[in-house]
């Protein structure tokens, strides 16, 4: 189906194509880029959670010609001219002003834009994103139609099933008439896991009652090759197919003249990782399930390699890695393989954003903490240390919120909704702690 070069520089469409699907931690720029040489035609990103994305910095990268949104030792989003008119950014959002902010952020810098509104995970719901938007259709309207009214670039959702099906109908109509140019329709509902069949037949009916380009998704356990790509969207009466896991372990797939090696796909793919520079945790989750079965020598000794040396020896990269590494500048670098990094640095950023749930905290930090609170030990921690007492502020994402805390100079932001203001604050304050105090870097 790949429409070649024409339909590819003009604006996105959604009829007849074949669609990577968001994935978190593959949907990187190393893996889109590679599905797209393979004949992918649109690839969607991980998704990145609104508040992410509004703490971070756009950089138009040189070395690597790309640009990248960062926050302080993380890179959120990276995206290279190869991709410019295919490449899709799904964000996770429960709240309108902010994903406008992103749209407006972003808009030049990608193809469209999609909502998740399928994720079921409880990170996802608590904070009133993903899946838990199917349950409050004004919330995901209003999104969308906020979003339409400003971002010129084609917009998307991604949904799950109702347990009904004219539900499904009636919200995706609803959807629909926001103004969106697609809508992806995965066949399960929120409780279905990837064992439960597709409802193929679901699908179907959303694509006979809207009028806009249905991608049909959750087909993995059925595809294998290129052909059933069109089978499958056949079978659901869709204008296109979206495809999670089974490309994340083979994505030629998308090849029209026929499958790859894996050693061909792990080649490919690790030298756009090298050459993408992105943190080597990702590089090694995408060349795991490009490898398969690795339980054999030559698999254990890839799953004990803990940094692109020596994961680039296992697979005789170490020559281009050295010769890349070298003529990527140091500033340019943006990638962060460990979490702990040099206090010089830590004084040059001033946000810290991480993902800490404060409920349920881990043992090991609750023993750390002893019968204290996080911001207990900091309140202490300032005065015996004559420091200004830190400042608390929230960001609300629809009836949960996320809290930052300001001290000495630096915002510590932890992006996990909580119920609770007072939870919010801890979390941040966890954040705080692990970057100030040492022994709770945990
Ligand atoms: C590793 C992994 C990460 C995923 N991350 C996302 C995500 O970020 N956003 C999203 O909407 N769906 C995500 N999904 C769901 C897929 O996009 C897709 O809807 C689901 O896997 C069904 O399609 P499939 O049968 O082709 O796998 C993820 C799935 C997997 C396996």
């Amino acid at each position: 189906m790949a429409d070649t070069d024409a339909s590819r520089r003009g604006r996105l469409e959604y009829s007849g194509k074949h669609i990577l699907a968001p994935m978190v931690r593959m949907g990187t720029l190393p893996f889109r880029s590679l599905c797209l040489d393979y004949g992918a035609d649109i690839v969607y990103s991980e998704e990145i959670v609104d508040i992410k994305f509004l703490q971070s910095k756009r950089t138009v990268n040189t070395a690597l010609n790309t640009v990248d949104y960062t926050i302080p030792k993380e890179l959120i989003f990276r995206t290279h001219p190869c991709e410019h008119s295919s490449v899709v950014l799904q964000i996770g959002t429960s709240n309108s002003d902010q994903a406008v902010q992103v749209a407006r952020m972003v808009e030049n810098d990608i193809a469209g834009l999609d909502i998740n509104m399928g994720c079921p995970k409880d990170y996802s719901v608590r904070g009133g994103m993903g899946a838990a938007l199917l349950k409050t259709p004004d919330v995901a309207e209003d999104i969308l139609r906020r979003i339409r009214a400003e971002f010129k670039k084609p917009l998307t959702c991604k949904i799950r099933l109702f347990h009904n099906m004219q539900d499904s109908v009636n919200f995706a109509k609803r959807m629909e008439a926001t103004g969106i140019e697609a809508i992806a329709v995965h066949g399960r509902t929120k409780e279905e896991r990837p064992s439960h069949k597709n409802n193929s037949a679901a699908i179907r009916a959303i694509a006979q009652a809207v009028s806009i380009p249905v991608i049909a998704n959750g087909g993995s356990s059925d595809i294998r090759c290129y052909n059933d790509l069109e089978k499958f969207r056949l079978e659901c009466g869709a204008s296109s197919v979206m495809v999670a896991r089974s490309v994340q372990t083979n994505p030629s797939i998308f090849r029209r003249e026929g499958l790859l090696s894996r050693e061909q796909m792990i080649s490919d793919f690790l030298r756009k990782s090298i050459d993408f520079d992105i943190p080597f945790r990702n590089a090694k989750y995408g060349v795991q399930h490009l490898f398969g079965d690795t339980s054999t020598e030559f698999g254990q000794t890839f799953l004990a390699t803990r940094d692109y040396p020596d994961m680039c020896e296992v697979f005789g990269f170490e020559d281009y890695y050295a010769q890349k590494h070298v003529s990527t500048p140091e500033k340019d670098r943006l990638v962060v393989e460990k979490k702990s990094c040099s206090l010089k640095r830590d004084r040059e950023e001033d946000i810290v954003v991480e993902e800490v749930d404060y409920n349920p905290i881990s043992k090991k930090l609750k023993k750390a903490l002893n019968t204290f609170t996080p911001k207990s030990i900091l309140l202490e921690h300032c005065k015996k240390h004559s420091i200004a007492p830190a400042q608390y502020s929230f960001t609300s994402t629809g009836k949960t919120f996320c809290g930052s805390v300001l001290v000495m100079g630096k915002t510590f932001i932890s992006t996990v909704p909580h119920r609770t203001k007072k939870d919010a604050e801890q979390a941040a304050t966890v954040v705080a702690l692990r970057h100030i105090m040492p022994e709770f870097s945990l």
